[in-house]
Order: C-alpha cells, then sequence, then structure tokens
C-alpha cells in the first residue's frame, strides 16, 4: 500500500515517522511538487494544490489533516467520486470547549471590570453571576459543537443548539432547519459558531441574524470566517447590538495588518488556535483509518459531498 503525505509543514518527518510505525506494510511518501506519480492509494492531506489530483489517478480515499474541509470542496479538480474523509475531534474539540468557556467566563463573571479594579488598587465586589442572564446558543452540533454545549451545560449555562437535523442532548434545547432558526436565536445572547463552511453556512451570520439576538450579545466564532460577514458584525457592534466579538477565524488569514478588527476595542482576535491539530491523536485516527479502508471495513467521517461536509 502506498500513502501520499501532501502538506506545507516543512518538517513533513514530525508525520511520516509515526506514520510508519503504525502502518508498517505501508510505503511512505511525501509529496514533492516537482516529482514524478507516486501511483498512491491514499493521501493524507492539507490545503493540497490541484496538481495532486491530476498526477495521482489511483486514489482509493483522501484524508484531510483537518475537521473542515471547505478548502478541499472548493478545488475543481477534486474527483466528485473520490472518497474524502475529515479529522474526527482528534483532541480538538476540548480545546475549543476550553476556549469558548475562557471567553464565556470572563464576560459573565466581568473579570475585565476586576483588571481595571486591580489598577486602580480599587476592592470592590459586583454582584454575583446569573446565569441565566448568559444563555448560549451554539451553531452547528457535531462533534465540537455537542463538546461545547455538553461543558456549558455542565456549568449550568442555558445552552441552545441549532443544526441541520435534529438533535436530543442532555441539557441542551435543540433548533433544527432555517425554519428554526428565528427561535433559537432570540433566546441567545452568547452566539458560538462551530459549523462547517458549506454553500448553506456561507455568510449565514450577517446583520439580519445578529440583530435577533439577546441584547448584549457576545459573538464567538470559531468555525469558519465567511460564515461571518465581518461588515455586518462591525455594525452591529456599532449599534450596540452585540456587545463584543471574539474571533479565532477569518475570511482572509492571516487577518490583514491594515483589517480594522486588530484595532477594535470589542472584537478579540486570536490567529486560528482555539483548537491546534494534535499530531499524535491525528496520525493515530488516519492510520486506523486506512488500515480499515484498506481491510475493506466501513470509517467514520467520509465526507457527504452533497452536503459539503
Ligand atoms: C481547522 O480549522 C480544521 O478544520 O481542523
Amino acid at each position: 500500500m502506498k500513502v501520499l503525505f501532501v502538506s506545507g509543514d516543512p518538517k513533513p518527518e514530525r508525520w511520516t515517522t509515526p506514520l510508519k510505525t503504525l502502518l508498517p506494510d505501508a510505503e511512505i511518501f511525501v509529496w514533492d511538487a516537482d516529482g514524478p506519480p507516486v501511483n498512491a492509494d491514499y493521501a493524507i492531506v492539507w490545503q493540497p494544490s490541484a496538481a495532486l489530483f491530476e498526477r495521482e489517478k489511483t486514489l482509493k480515499a483522501i484524508f484531510n489533516l483537518g475537521a473542515g474541509v471547505d478548502s478541499l470542496m472548493a478545488l475543481p479538480a477534486l474527483p466528485p467520486a473520490l472518497t474524502v474523509v475529515r479529522l474526527e475531534d482528534a483532541g480538538m474539540s476540548v480545546q475549543m470547549a476550553e476556549y469558548i468557556l475562557h471567553q464565556l467566563v470572563e464576560a459573565s463573571r466581568g473579570m475585565e471590570t476586576y483588571r481595571d479594579q486591580q489598577r486602580q488598587g480599587t476592592w470592590k465586589i459586583h454582584r454575583p453571576i446569573r446565569r441565566d442572564e448568559w444563555p448560549v446558543g451554539i451553531l452547528g452540533l457535531g462533534q465540537i459543537g455537542q463538546r461545547v454545549a455538553r461543558t456549558l451545560a455542565d456549568l449550568d449555562y442555558p445552552v441552545y443548539g441549532w443544526a441541520r437535523s435534529e438533535h436530543s442532548l442532555d441539557g441542551v434545547t435543540s433548533y433544527a432547519g432555517p425554519g428554526e432558526l428565528g427561535p433559537f436565536l432570540s433566546n441567545t445572547r452568547v452566539l458560538v459558531n462551530t459549523l462547517p463552511l458549506t454553500d448553506t453556512t456561507r455568510d449565514l451570520i450577517d446583520y439580519q441574524l445578529l440583530r435577533q439576538l439577546r441584547p448584549g450579545a457576545l459573538v464567538i466564532n470559531v468555525g469558519r470566517g465567511e460564515s461571518l460577514v465581518e461588515e455586518d458584525l462591525l455594525q452591529a457592534l456599532d449599534e450596540g447590538l452585540v456587545s463584543r466579538a471574539v474571533l479565532d477565524v477569518f475570511r482572509k488569514e492571516p487577518l490583514p495588518a491594515d483589517h480594522p478588527f486588530w484595532q477594535h476595542p470589542d472584537i478579540a482576535v486570536t490567529p486560528h488556535i482555539s483548537a491546534r491539530t494534535l499530531r499524535e491523536a491525528t496520525v493515530e485516527q488516519i492510520a486506523g483509518k486506512i488500515r480499515d479502508h484498506a481491510g475493506g471495513r466501513p470509517i467514520s467521517g467520509v465526507v457527504d459531498r452533497s452536503r459539503g461536509y
């Protein structure tokens, strides 16, 4: 079996060495833009160039080194029948839950006020947190959204979830489909986006959506930048409909140096780090799936090409 590793990592051996250990019978290749075809059975990819699909004609499946497959789906050269497999959790959901919890607690417990008070040497106690004032609405109830929902529900925050299809989760009030987006939004003060980027979710978070949130909304985007209409967020912040935004993903990454988000007093910017890909868990998951696929066993995480994720 031949496995081709295709990513921009300048040290591909960090991936291929453990991969060799887990797949001792496989021949492992690293993509060389100028090299000949290797006739790979499987490719492990992160944002490959279209040349991969022009050169490698024997691929049985490709494994994405991330949960989001939007950049792969956007490649016209991607063969329509090729099996595409996305990363499933692999240690990412716990990181996302932690990132979101941190941002929520910063706001709900007014931590910035206490930091200001410390600077002034002020000892002043504000009223205790009322969780019912911080209802959280999670867009997307995949593995990541569910983990976030569970974490916040365990801490007794009111949690709402919205997804394409019905979900039943303990402690979470779920809404499904475009028809139930309105009631979901009108319950939500803290909006968390974990949705994959598809034609349906592109530009979903626009002014029209933001104005339906509860007053003083906090918007946290850890999904994809293209799901958020940036000018509409700025307008909603200007008008006080949204009081703060925490953004980890952007339409253009890295975020351009002159982008207004950098300096905005009510926007926190992080450089797509809410969940880092963990090499060990990732390689283990993909190697296991390659073994299963090669052995004719079913694998999970196969992208439904009609849904786009
Ligand atoms: C990261 O953004 C991923 O899709 O895993």
